[in-house]
Protein backbone atom coordinates (compact mmCIF):
# COMPACT_ATOMS: atom_id res chain seq x y z
CA UNK A 1 0.00 0.00 0.00
CA UNK A 2 1.37 3.19 -0.71
CA UNK A 3 3.13 5.29 1.84
CA UNK A 4 3.04 8.93 0.53
CA UNK A 5 -0.55 10.41 0.24
CA UNK A 6 -3.28 11.11 2.99
CA UNK A 7 -5.80 9.04 2.11
CA UNK A 8 -9.68 9.09 2.91
CA UNK A 9 -11.25 5.65 4.01
CA UNK A 10 -13.85 5.50 1.95
CA UNK A 11 -14.86 1.96 2.97
CA UNK A 12 -13.16 -0.71 4.98
CA UNK A 13 -12.22 -3.94 3.28
CA UNK A 14 -10.97 -5.44 6.52
CA UNK A 15 -11.77 -5.31 10.04
CA UNK A 16 -10.72 -7.60 13.13
CA UNK A 17 -12.37 -7.35 16.25
CA UNK A 18 -11.04 -8.34 19.86
CA UNK A 19 -13.66 -10.04 21.09
CA UNK A 20 -13.67 -9.00 24.83
CA UNK A 21 -16.57 -9.00 27.59
CA UNK A 22 -18.20 -11.95 27.56
CA UNK A 23 -17.25 -12.54 31.16
CA UNK A 24 -18.50 -9.49 32.22
CA UNK A 25 -21.47 -9.61 30.72
CA UNK A 26 -22.66 -12.89 32.58
CA UNK A 27 -21.83 -11.10 35.56
CA UNK A 28 -23.56 -8.71 35.42
CA UNK A 29 -26.84 -10.91 34.52
CA UNK A 30 -26.14 -12.94 37.96
CA UNK A 31 -24.99 -15.89 35.14
CA UNK A 32 -21.75 -18.55 34.66
CA UNK A 33 -19.21 -17.69 32.47
CA UNK A 34 -20.18 -19.95 29.54
CA UNK A 35 -23.10 -18.01 28.84
CA UNK A 36 -21.63 -15.07 28.52
CA UNK A 37 -19.20 -16.91 25.76
CA UNK A 38 -22.48 -18.50 24.36
CA UNK A 39 -23.71 -15.21 23.45
CA UNK A 40 -20.60 -14.30 22.25
CA UNK A 41 -21.09 -17.03 19.94
CA UNK A 42 -24.68 -15.68 18.97
CA UNK A 43 -23.21 -11.77 18.19
CA UNK A 44 -19.98 -13.66 16.23
CA UNK A 45 -23.12 -15.35 14.33
CA UNK A 46 -25.09 -12.19 13.62
CA UNK A 47 -22.04 -9.80 12.29
CA UNK A 48 -20.68 -12.64 10.32
CA UNK A 49 -23.86 -12.61 8.40
CA UNK A 50 -23.93 -9.01 7.89
CA UNK A 51 -20.35 -8.88 6.33
CA UNK A 52 -21.97 -8.96 3.15
CA UNK A 53 -24.22 -6.16 3.28
CA UNK A 54 -21.36 -3.91 4.88
CA UNK A 55 -19.23 -4.43 2.11
CA UNK A 56 -16.40 -6.41 3.80
CA UNK A 57 -13.95 -8.30 2.11
CA UNK A 58 -12.10 -10.07 5.36
CA UNK A 59 -13.77 -9.87 9.07
CA UNK A 60 -11.11 -11.11 11.80
CA UNK A 61 -12.07 -12.85 14.82
CA UNK A 62 -9.91 -12.54 17.99
CA UNK A 63 -11.70 -16.07 19.53
CA UNK A 64 -9.02 -17.92 20.84
CA UNK A 65 -5.27 -16.58 22.27
CA UNK A 66 -2.25 -18.56 22.77
CA UNK A 67 -2.69 -17.20 26.36
CA UNK A 68 -6.09 -18.28 26.85
CA UNK A 69 -4.42 -21.67 27.51
CA UNK A 70 -4.13 -20.48 31.22
CA UNK A 71 -7.56 -20.16 31.95
CA UNK A 72 -9.87 -22.92 33.94
CA UNK A 73 -9.87 -26.03 32.58
CA UNK A 74 -13.67 -25.95 32.76
CA UNK A 75 -13.56 -22.75 30.73
CA UNK A 76 -10.76 -23.77 28.31
CA UNK A 77 -13.48 -26.43 27.58
CA UNK A 78 -16.17 -24.87 27.50
CA UNK A 79 -14.56 -22.56 24.82
CA UNK A 80 -13.60 -25.62 22.40
CA UNK A 81 -16.75 -27.01 22.75
CA UNK A 82 -18.53 -24.28 21.79
CA UNK A 83 -16.22 -23.94 18.34
CA UNK A 84 -17.26 -27.13 17.50
CA UNK A 85 -20.74 -26.32 17.44
CA UNK A 86 -20.37 -23.52 15.72
CA UNK A 87 -18.85 -25.60 13.19
CA UNK A 88 -20.80 -27.55 12.58
CA UNK A 89 -24.35 -25.64 12.60
CA UNK A 90 -22.72 -22.52 10.67
CA UNK A 91 -20.67 -24.35 8.22
CA UNK A 92 -23.90 -25.07 6.03
CA UNK A 93 -24.47 -21.42 5.76
CA UNK A 94 -21.06 -20.22 5.26
CA UNK A 95 -21.23 -22.62 2.17
CA UNK A 96 -24.14 -21.35 0.86
CA UNK A 97 -23.60 -17.47 1.67
CA UNK A 98 -19.96 -17.69 -0.52
CA UNK A 99 -18.63 -17.29 2.92
CA UNK A 100 -14.35 -18.53 3.08
CA UNK A 101 -12.84 -19.65 6.44
CA UNK A 102 -9.91 -18.74 7.14
CA UNK A 103 -7.97 -19.55 10.24
CA UNK A 104 -4.86 -17.68 11.54
CA UNK A 105 -2.56 -18.80 14.34
CA UNK A 106 -1.15 -22.42 15.61
CA UNK A 107 -4.15 -23.87 14.81
CA UNK A 108 -3.04 -27.76 14.64
CA UNK A 109 -2.37 -27.02 18.17
CA UNK A 110 -6.18 -27.63 19.02
CA UNK A 111 -7.25 -31.20 19.37
CA UNK A 112 -7.21 -33.30 16.59
CA UNK A 113 -11.03 -33.57 16.40
CA UNK A 114 -11.61 -29.45 16.30
CA UNK A 115 -8.27 -29.72 13.40
CA UNK A 116 -10.18 -32.00 11.25
CA UNK A 117 -13.44 -30.18 11.33
CA UNK A 118 -11.37 -26.92 10.34
CA UNK A 119 -9.52 -28.70 7.73
CA UNK A 120 -13.11 -29.91 6.23
CA UNK A 121 -14.44 -26.44 6.62
CA UNK A 122 -11.68 -24.78 4.96
CA UNK A 123 -12.10 -26.86 2.05
CA UNK A 124 -15.38 -26.99 1.95
CA UNK A 125 -15.35 -22.82 1.73
CA UNK A 126 -12.64 -22.36 -0.43
CA UNK A 127 -14.71 -20.67 -2.70
CA UNK A 128 -16.22 -18.13 -1.09
CA UNK A 129 -15.71 -14.60 -2.06
CA UNK A 130 -15.28 -12.88 1.38
CA UNK A 131 -13.63 -14.14 4.35
CA UNK A 132 -14.16 -14.95 7.38
CA UNK A 133 -10.70 -15.56 9.12
CA UNK A 134 -10.93 -16.90 13.20
CA UNK A 135 -7.82 -16.54 15.13
CA UNK A 136 -7.39 -19.66 16.97
CA UNK A 137 -4.18 -20.58 19.42
CA UNK A 138 -2.84 -16.83 18.30
CA UNK A 139 -0.18 -15.16 19.54
CA UNK A 140 0.90 -11.98 17.18
CA UNK A 141 4.49 -12.21 18.56
CA UNK A 142 4.98 -16.20 17.90
CA UNK A 143 3.15 -15.48 14.44
CA UNK A 144 5.55 -12.99 13.24
CA UNK A 145 9.00 -14.75 15.36
CA UNK A 146 7.52 -18.32 12.89
CA UNK A 147 7.45 -15.79 9.53
CA UNK A 148 10.58 -14.34 10.64
CA UNK A 149 11.76 -18.13 10.66
CA UNK A 150 10.72 -18.98 7.44
CA UNK A 151 11.88 -16.14 5.33
CA UNK A 152 15.31 -16.40 6.95
CA UNK A 153 15.33 -20.08 5.88
CA UNK A 154 14.29 -19.20 2.38
CA UNK A 155 17.00 -15.95 2.22
CA UNK A 156 16.67 -12.35 3.28
CA UNK A 157 14.68 -11.06 6.24
CA UNK A 158 12.78 -8.04 5.01
CA UNK A 159 9.41 -6.42 5.47
CA UNK A 160 8.03 -7.76 2.69
CA UNK A 161 9.47 -11.32 3.07
CA UNK A 162 8.14 -11.44 7.03
CA UNK A 163 4.77 -10.33 5.47
CA UNK A 164 4.80 -12.70 2.72
CA UNK A 165 4.86 -15.46 5.72
CA UNK A 166 2.42 -14.27 8.15
CA UNK A 167 -0.73 -16.26 8.39
CA UNK A 168 -3.05 -13.18 6.98
CA UNK A 169 -0.22 -13.34 3.89
CA UNK A 170 -3.63 -13.95 1.52
CA UNK A 171 -5.74 -11.32 3.35
CA UNK A 172 -6.49 -7.91 2.59
CA UNK A 173 -4.22 -4.92 4.58
CA UNK A 174 -6.06 -4.99 8.23
CA UNK A 175 -7.96 -1.49 8.18
CA UNK A 176 -9.59 -1.45 11.48
CA UNK A 177 -9.07 -2.90 14.77
CA UNK A 178 -12.35 -2.68 17.09
CA UNK A 179 -12.01 -4.01 21.02
CA UNK A 180 -15.16 -4.13 22.94
CA UNK A 181 -15.36 -3.94 26.39
CA UNK A 182 -13.56 -0.64 27.38
CA UNK A 183 -10.63 -2.50 27.54
CA UNK A 184 -7.48 -0.45 25.88
CA UNK A 185 -4.78 -2.80 24.56
CA UNK A 186 -3.88 -5.16 21.76
CA UNK A 187 -3.35 -8.11 23.95
CA UNK A 188 -1.16 -9.69 21.38
CA UNK A 189 -3.51 -9.57 18.37
CA UNK A 190 -2.44 -8.83 15.19
CA UNK A 191 0.82 -6.60 16.18
CA UNK A 192 2.54 -6.32 12.75
CA UNK A 193 -0.70 -6.39 10.76
CA UNK A 194 -1.69 -3.05 12.82
CA UNK A 195 1.00 -1.01 12.06
CA UNK A 196 -1.26 1.44 10.42
CA UNK A 197 -4.46 0.39 10.54
CA UNK A 198 -7.29 2.58 12.55
CA UNK A 199 -8.23 1.70 16.13
CA UNK A 200 -11.75 1.56 17.94
CA UNK A 201 -12.44 0.57 21.30
CA UNK A 202 -15.91 0.44 22.42
CA UNK A 203 -17.36 0.02 26.24
CA UNK A 204 -19.77 -2.71 24.54
CA UNK A 205 -19.26 -5.87 25.79
CA UNK A 206 -19.01 -8.53 22.95
CA UNK A 207 -22.15 -10.06 23.75
CA UNK A 208 -23.89 -6.83 23.09
CA UNK A 209 -22.05 -6.58 20.00
CA UNK A 210 -24.62 -5.98 16.70
CA UNK A 211 -24.39 -5.29 13.11
CA UNK A 212 -25.83 -1.80 13.93
CA UNK A 213 -22.52 -1.10 16.42
CA UNK A 214 -20.09 -2.53 13.38
CA UNK A 215 -21.90 -0.28 10.98
CA UNK A 216 -21.44 2.50 13.64
CA UNK A 217 -17.73 1.91 13.81
CA UNK A 218 -17.36 1.66 9.49
CA UNK A 219 -19.19 4.72 9.65
CA UNK A 220 -16.51 6.12 12.07
CA UNK A 221 -13.84 5.27 10.01
CA UNK A 222 -15.32 6.45 6.56
CA UNK A 223 -14.65 10.40 8.65
CA UNK A 224 -10.82 9.15 9.03
CA UNK A 225 -8.09 10.41 7.47
CA UNK A 226 -4.79 7.95 7.14
CA UNK A 227 -1.67 9.63 6.43
CA UNK A 228 0.53 6.30 7.15
CA UNK A 229 3.30 8.27 8.63
CA UNK A 230 3.29 11.40 6.02
CA UNK A 231 1.53 14.71 6.24
C1 LIG B 1 -13.32 -12.55 25.97
O1 LIG B 1 -14.23 -12.48 27.00
C2 LIG B 1 -13.67 -13.56 25.01
C3 LIG B 1 -12.95 -14.69 24.79
C4 LIG B 1 -11.74 -15.07 25.51
C5 LIG B 1 -13.37 -15.68 23.81
C6 LIG B 1 -14.16 -15.16 22.65
C7 LIG B 1 -14.98 -16.28 22.24
C8 LIG B 1 -16.24 -16.22 21.77
C9 LIG B 1 -16.96 -15.00 21.45
C10 LIG B 1 -16.95 -17.48 21.57
C11 LIG B 1 -16.29 -18.47 20.68
C12 LIG B 1 -16.09 -17.95 19.30
C13 LIG B 1 -16.35 -18.63 18.19
C14 LIG B 1 -15.95 -18.05 16.85
C15 LIG B 1 -17.02 -19.94 18.19
P1 LIG B 1 -13.72 -12.67 28.49
O2 LIG B 1 -14.11 -14.02 28.92
O3 LIG B 1 -12.27 -12.36 28.58
O4 LIG B 1 -14.57 -11.57 29.21
P2 LIG B 1 -14.19 -10.77 30.52
O5 LIG B 1 -12.94 -9.98 30.21
O6 LIG B 1 -15.39 -9.93 30.74
O7 LIG B 1 -13.97 -11.80 31.61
Amino acid sequence: MSGDQPQDCAAARHVAIIMDGNGRWAKAKGLPRVMGHRRGVEAVRALVRSVEDMGLECLTLYAFSSENWKRPEGEVDDLMNLMRKFIKSDLPEFIANDVRLHIIGDWQGLAPDIVAMLENALEKTSGGSRTLAVALNYGAQQEIVRAAAKAAAQGEVTEESIAAHLDTAQLPPLDLLIRTSGEVRLSNFLLWQSAYAEMLFVDTLWPDFTPEHLRQALEDFGGRERRYGGR
